[in-house]
C-alpha cells in the first residue's frame, strides 16, 4: 500500500459524502477518491448476494486507481459485505454499522429506534450487534423504505420526506424512545426534517466520526497517513451529478466532481 494513495469511499450513492465530510475534516492532508454507484440504488432492497456484487465492483476500481484503504460508507454494504471484501482483498476496509452500541448504553427510557435500510436490518452482522449489545434495551426497528431514491433524487425538500418521516417515527414516539439510532449514512442529510418531528430531547446518533476516527487510526498504525498540502479530493459518479454536487456545495471550491461509466 502506498501512504501516498487516496483513501477510497465509497457508497451506493451521495450518502457517504456524510462520511467524506467527517473524514475531510479530520484528515485534511489526504487525497480522497468517492465512489458514488448512484446507478445501482438503492442497495438496501437488494439480496445479500446482489450487494457483494456491487461492493467488488466499487473495490475493485478504487483499488484500480490506486487506493491505499477503503472506506464503505454505506451500512448496507457493510453488514452485508465486509467480510467478504476483507476476506479477498489485501488493503484494509473500514466499515459503518449502525450506531446501537452508543444508544443501547446511555438511553434512560430503556426504548431506542433505529432507522434503516431493510438490507442492513436483516443483515446476519447487524443481529449479532443487536443481540451483543442491545440485548436487554427494547430496539424499535423500521425500515426507511423510499428515503435513499428520494434523497438521491437531489431534492431534500420533497415534501413526500416530511410524510414518509413522520410515518416512520411515529411508532418510535409512541414508544417512548430517548436515542434514534440513524443505520444510513444517507439519513444525515434528513436531520433538519427529522428535528421538526422528533421532541428535542431524543438524542439522534450516527457512526460517521466514529468511522472518521477509526479510518484515522488504521491509517496511523499502519505508517500511511500522508501531509499532501493541496490533496486531490475527487468524487466520481455513474448517474446524474446533481444530488452529489448539491451536498458538497459548500465544498465547491476545492474539488472535483466527475461523471463517469461503471
Ligand atoms: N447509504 C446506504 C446505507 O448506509 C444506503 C443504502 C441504499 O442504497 O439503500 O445503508
Amino acid at each position: 500500500m502506498n501512504r501516498l494513495g487516496p483513501i477510497g469511499i465509497f457508497d451506493s450513492g451521495i450518502g457517504g459524502t456524510s462520511i467524506w465530510k467527517e473524514i475531510y475534516a479530520l484528515m485534511p492532508n489526504e487525497d480522497t477518491l468517492y465512489l458514488a454507484d448512484s446507478k445501482h440504488a438503492p442497495y438496501g432492497t437488494k439480496s445479500a448476494e446482489q450487494i457483494i456484487e456491487l461492493c467488488k465492483k466499487n473495490t475493485e476500481y478504487l483499488i484500480q486507481h490506486g487506493c491505499k484503504i477503503i472506506v464503505v460508507a454505506c451500512n448496507t454494504a457493510t453488514t452485508n459485505a465486509i467480510e467478504y471484501l476483507r476476506a479477498n482483498y489485501e488493503l484494509p476496509f473500514i466499515g459503518i454499522e449502525p450506531a446501537i452500541k452508543p444508544a443501547a448504553l446511555q438511553t434512560k427510557t430503556n426504548n431506542i429506534g433505529i432507522l434503516a435500510t431493510k438490507g442492513t436490518l436483516s443483515s446476519a452482522l447487524f443481529s449479532t450487534t443487536q443481540s451483543t449489545f442491545a440485548s436487554d434495551v427494547n430496539v424499535i426497528e423500521i425500515v426507511g423504505e423510499g428515503l435513499v431514491p428520494l434523497i438521491e433524487s437531489g431534492n431534500l425538500n420533497n415534501p413526500i420526506l416530511i410524510d414518509l418521516l413522520t410515518a416512520y417515527l411515529n411508532p418510535m414516539l409512541t414508544a417512548n424512545i430517548d436515542y434514534l439510532v440513524l443505520g444510513c449514512s444517507h439519513y444525515p442529510y434528513l436531520l433538519p426534517i427529522i428535528k421538526e418531528i422528533i421532541p428535542s430531547h431524543i438524542t439522534v446518533v450516527d457512526s460517521g466520526l466514529a468511522v472518521a476516527k477509526q479510518t484515522k487510526h488504521i491509517l496511523e498504525s499502519n505508517n500511511l497517513l500522508n501531509n499532501n498540502n493541496n490533496p486531490t479530493l475527487r468524487f466520481l459518479t455513474n448517474a446524474d451529478d446533481l444530488a452529489l454536487g448539491n451536498v458538497l456545495l459548500d465544498y465547491k471550491a476545492s474539488i472535483i466532481i466527475e461523471r463517469i461509466d461503471f
